[in-house]
C-alpha cells in the first residue's frame, strides 16, 4: 500500500475516532441542555402559576384562571415550548411548531429526549388543576440544527485535511518517484542522469548525493573507457610491430633458406637433392604459417583495401578451415572510409566472434553482416552482426573468457553499443553499433 494511501487511511481512522468522541460529547451536552431548558421553562411556568394562585386572583373563578393561562402562553417567550392545560379544557393542537420538530431525525430525538417527569408538572388553581406539559420536540429541533452544523464543519475539515494531505504528499513524493526511475536508469548504465532539486530539504539531500554518485560513476566510466581505448591501442601497436618484425626478420630469413635450398637442389643429385626439395617445401610451409600469423596479428589488407575487403578475406580463410560450417558474408552497403581505430575495432570483433563460433558453437552455418545507417542519430552508424545456428548458451551462465568482454570493451571504447543474444540450442547473435565520422 502506497504512503499516500496509508497516510489518508490513518487520517480517516484518527478522524473517525475524534468524530465518535465528538458525537458522544455533543449528544450528552445536547441532552443536558434540552433538559435544563425544559426544566427552567416548566419551573418558570409553575412559579408564575403559583404566584397567580397566591395572589388570590384565581379563587373560585375558572374563567380568570383560563384567562391567565392564555396570557402566560402568549406573553412569555421562554414558555413557548410549553403547553399549559386546564383539566376541563379540550386538549390543544399537538404541536405549536411541527416543522421544527420534524427537522431532527428520529434517532437523534430518541438519544436526546428527556424523561417524562421533566416534561410534566401540575398546579392546582382555585380547584382547577392546571398541567404544564413541556414540548421537547422544538427544543430538540433547535439542538439538531446546532449539532448538524458542528458535524458538517467537522466533516468538511476532515475532507479538506485528507485532500490537502493527498495533494501535498503527491507533490512531496514526486521527486522520490523521479529518483527511483533515475536509480533504475543508473542500474542500466545511464550515468549521465542528474536530478533537479525539489525544494524539499530532506529530499534534496538525497538528490544531491545521487547527483554526486552519478557524477563519480560517469567519471570512472570515462576513465575506464579511456583506459580500455588506450590499452587496445597499445595492443594493436604491439601487434602491428610484431607483424612487421615477423615480415622483415622471419620472412627474409625463410626466403633466404628457401633460396639456398633451391640452389643446393640444382647443384646436387640423388638423396641430397631430395633433402633440398624437402627444405624448400618446409620453408614454404613455415612461410605460409608466418604470413597467417602476420595477418592475424595485423591484417595489412585492412590498411590497404579497407574493412569490407579484410572481412571478406577473413571469412574466406575461415571457410577454408571449417568445412562443416559455411559462413556467409553480407555487406549491405559500400562501406565509407573509416578511421584506423574503427576499422581495426570492427575487424577484431568479427574475428573473435568467428573464433568463438569455431570453438564453441557446433554450428552448420554462420553469417556476418555489415551495414551503414545514419538513422540512429546525428553521426552515421556502422552495424555489425555475427550470428550462428549452433548450440548457443544462456548468457551469464558461463564463466566468461576474455573474448566477449574484449568485444564489448572495443565497441564501448569506440562510443558504440554491443549486445549478445542467445538461448541454449538457439545459436548466438552478436551485434555492434559503432558511430563513425561520416565522409
Ligand atoms: N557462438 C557461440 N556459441 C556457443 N557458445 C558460445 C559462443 N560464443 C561464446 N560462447 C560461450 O561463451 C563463453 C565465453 O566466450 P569468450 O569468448 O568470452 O571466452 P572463450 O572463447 O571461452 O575464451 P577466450 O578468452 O579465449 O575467448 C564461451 O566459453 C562459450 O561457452
Ligand atoms: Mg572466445
Amino acid at each position: 500500500m502506497g504512503l499516500r494511501l496509508r497516510l489518508n487511511l490513518l487520517l480517516s481512522l484518527l478522524f473517525s475516532l475524534a468524530l465518535a468522541v465528538a458525537i458522544v460529547y455533543l449528544l450528552g451536552n445536547t441532552r443536558r441542555a434540552v433538559v435544563d431548558e425544559l426544566r427552567a421553562s416548566t419551573e418558570l411556568a409553575s412559579h408564575l402559576l403559583r404566584g397567580f394562585r397566591d395572589s388570590g386572583a384565581a379563587a373560585g373563578d375558572a374563567s380568570a384562571v383560563a384567562a391567565f393561562v392564555a396570557h402566560l402562553a402568549q406573553q412569555h417567550a421562554p414558555l413557548r415550548h410549553l403547553r399549559i392545560l386546564l383539566a376541563d379544557a379540550p386538549p390543544p393542537a399537538a404541536d405549536a411548531d411541527p416543522g421544527q420538530a420534524r427537522q431532527a431525525p428520529a434517532w437523534f430525538a430518541r438519544l436526546v429526549a428527556p424523561h417524562e417527569t421533566v416534561l410534566r408538572q401540575a398546579v392546582v388553581l382555585g380547584g382547577t388543576e392546571v398541567s404544564i406539559v413541556a414540548d421537547a420536540s422544538a427544543e430538540i429541533g433547535e439542538a439538531w440544527r446546532e449539532v448538524r452544523t458542528t458535524l458538517l464543519v467537522l466533516l468538511l475539515a476532515f475532507a479538506g485535511s485528507n485532500v490537502v494531505a493527498f495533494v501535498f504528499l503527491g507533490h512531496a513524493l514526486a521527486p522520490l518517484r523521479r529518483l527511483s526511475a533515475a536509480l533504475e536508469g543508473v542500474g542500466r548504465g545511464r550515468y549521465a542522469t542528474r536530478l533537479a532539486t525539489s525544494g524539499i530539504p530532506d529530499i534534496d539531500v538525497i538528490v544531491s548525493r545521487f547527483n554526486e554518485m552519478t557524477a563519480a560513476l560517469e567519471r570512472s566510466e570515462n576513465d575506464n573507457a579511456n583506459l580500455a581505448r588506450r590499452s587496445l591501442a597499445i595492443q594493436e601497436d604491439e601487434r602491428r610491430h610484431l607483424a612487421h618484425e615477423l615480415h622483415d626478420e622471419m620472412g627474409q630469413s625463410i626466403t633466404a633458406i628457401k633460396a639456398l635450398a633451391v640452389s643446393i637442389g640444382e647443384r646436387v643429385e640423388g638423396p641430397l637433392a631430395e633433402r633440398a626439395r624437402t627444405i624448400v617445401d618446409v620453408s614454404s610451409d613455415v612461410y605460409a604459417r608466418v604470413r597467417q600469423m602476420m595477418t592475424r596479428l595485423h591484417p595489412v589488407i585492412l590498411d590497404e583495401l579497407g574493412l569490407a575487403a579484410a572481412v571478406e578475406l577473413m571469412v574466406d580463410d575461415w571457410n577454408g578451415y571449417h568445412e562443416d560450417c559455411f559462413c556467409e558474408l553480407v555487406c549491405r552497403h559500400e562501406l565509407p572510409q573509416l578511421d584506423d581505430e574503427v576499422r581495426i575495432g570492427v575487424y577484431r570483433i568479427v574475428q573473435e566472434a568467428l573464433t568463438n563460433i569455431a570453438r564453441h558453437a557446433r554450428a552448420s552455418s554462420a553469417r556476418v553482416e555489415l551495414s551503414v545507417s545514419a538513422q540512429d542519430g546525428p553521426a552515421p552508424v556502422l552495424h555489425v552482426r555475427v550470428s550462428d545456428n549452433g548450440v548457443g548458451f544462456e548468457p551469464g551462465t558461463r564463466s566468461s573468457g576474455l573474448g566477449l568482454r574484449g568485444m564489448r570493451e572495443r565497441a564501448q571504447s569506440l562510443g558504440g553499443h554491443w549486445t549478445l543474444t542467445s538461448e541454449a540450442g538457439q545459436g548466438v547473435c552478436i551485434t555492434a553499433e559503432i558511430p563513425f565520422a561520416g565522409n
